[in-house]
């Protein structure tokens, strides 16, 4: 069997039950570390309103930050509905920032295959189904998200082009030479720079794209700010250095093609997330690694040579 295996098992009143086993592949499990199970196990529980309402605006939900300028006209009108403007003012930057990295994707045709490395509830994979018309797997190591993925993918009928699996981006299963583009948007900080980026380039055709978007610490700096160290506390993961990802491209034939700094442009969607009702707490750690220059958000465009 290719593919995460099925059992079929008996239930308490001797009905089958399908059951995903923890395998991409008959011998590997998903979850290989007690790291990874801990962060499958937060993104399973994760039900934050910061991601819920603003996915609820028109359904396409991300667990990224945004890019842009902040319409300030949010700030005018009726006090009664101000918060549902803020709303969806962070969900417009949110979804300019998936905007932007699929404009990274060169040259994507409809028969092209495309991979979402840590999809979430795959926000992002829609939104390149729908602006290329090609395949888009999704690969996450919470099954909880890849079962919302899934549903909104029957719900949005594109359940034959958009598919979300669970399995561990370091290990996909995926065919040699299968993808014509990946990409991971706010994912990389989860995983060991050079297995993924070893996967990435055995799945990627020759010439194929890879763009990351990324929070990454600034070596200027001399290691992990206070504030990194906040933002790394928050969501058990392990900011990279800025230097960490060329070297991992370069050890991959993974070239880049563009490298965009994109620190000034999420500082207002940061400011804005600060005022409003979804606030979580670790928007002051985010603007302070910011704004000191500790941290930055980039953007990095590579080819498979
Ligand atoms: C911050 S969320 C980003 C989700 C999505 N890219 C988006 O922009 O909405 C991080 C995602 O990475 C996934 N992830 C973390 N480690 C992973 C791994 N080793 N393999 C696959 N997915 C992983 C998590 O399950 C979660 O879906």
């Amino acid at each position: 069997m290719t593919g995460y295996a099925h059992k079929l098992l008996l239930g308490g009143k001797g009905q089958p039950v399908t059951m995903t086993a923890l395998t991409n592949n008959e011998t590997r499990p998903v979850l290989r570390t007690a790291y990874q199970k801990s962060i499958a196990a937060y993104w399973n529980a994760e039900r934050d309103p910061v991601n819920m309402r603003l996915g609820a605006v028109d359904g396409l939900y991300h667990h990224h930050y945004g890019i842009g300028d902040v319409d300030p006209s949010v700030w005018e009108g009726p006090e009664k509905t101000r918060d549902e403007r803020v709303i969806v003012e962070l969900h417009r930057l949110e979804s300019a920032q998936s905007e932007y990295l699929l404009d990274h994707l060169d040259g994507v045709t409809p028969e092209d295959r495309l991979l979402d490395a840590g999809s979430g509830r795959g926000g992002t994979s829609f939104m390149a189904n729908k602006k290329f018309g090609c395949q888009v797997d999704g690969v996450t190591i919470s099954s909880t998200q890849v079962e919302f993925a899934n549903n909104q993918a029957a719900d949005r009928r594109v359940a034959d082009k958009v598919k979300f699996h669970y399995r561990n981006m370091l290990d996909t299963g995926f065919e040699s030479g299968s993808m014509r583009a990946i990409w991971t948007n706010e994912t990389t900080m989860y995983v060991d720079l050079f297995e993924a980026f070893k996967e990435f380039s055995r799945l990627l055709k020759f010439g194929g794209r890879y763009v990351c978007i990324t929070g990454c610490y600034n070596d200027l700096t001399g290691g992990r700010s206070k504030a990194v160290i906040q933002i790394d506390e928050r969501y058990t993961c392990n900011v990279h250095a800025r230097s960490e990802y060329f070297r991992a491209l370069a050890a991959n034939n993974l070239v880049p093609i563009n490298v965009v700094d994109l620190t000034a442009a999420t500082i207002p969607y940061w400011e804005l997330r600060a005022k409003s009702t979804v606030a979580t707490g670790v928007e002051s750690a985010f603007l302070t690694a910011y704004r000191e220059g500790s941290f930055h958000y980039l953007l990095i465009a590579a080819d498979r040579t």
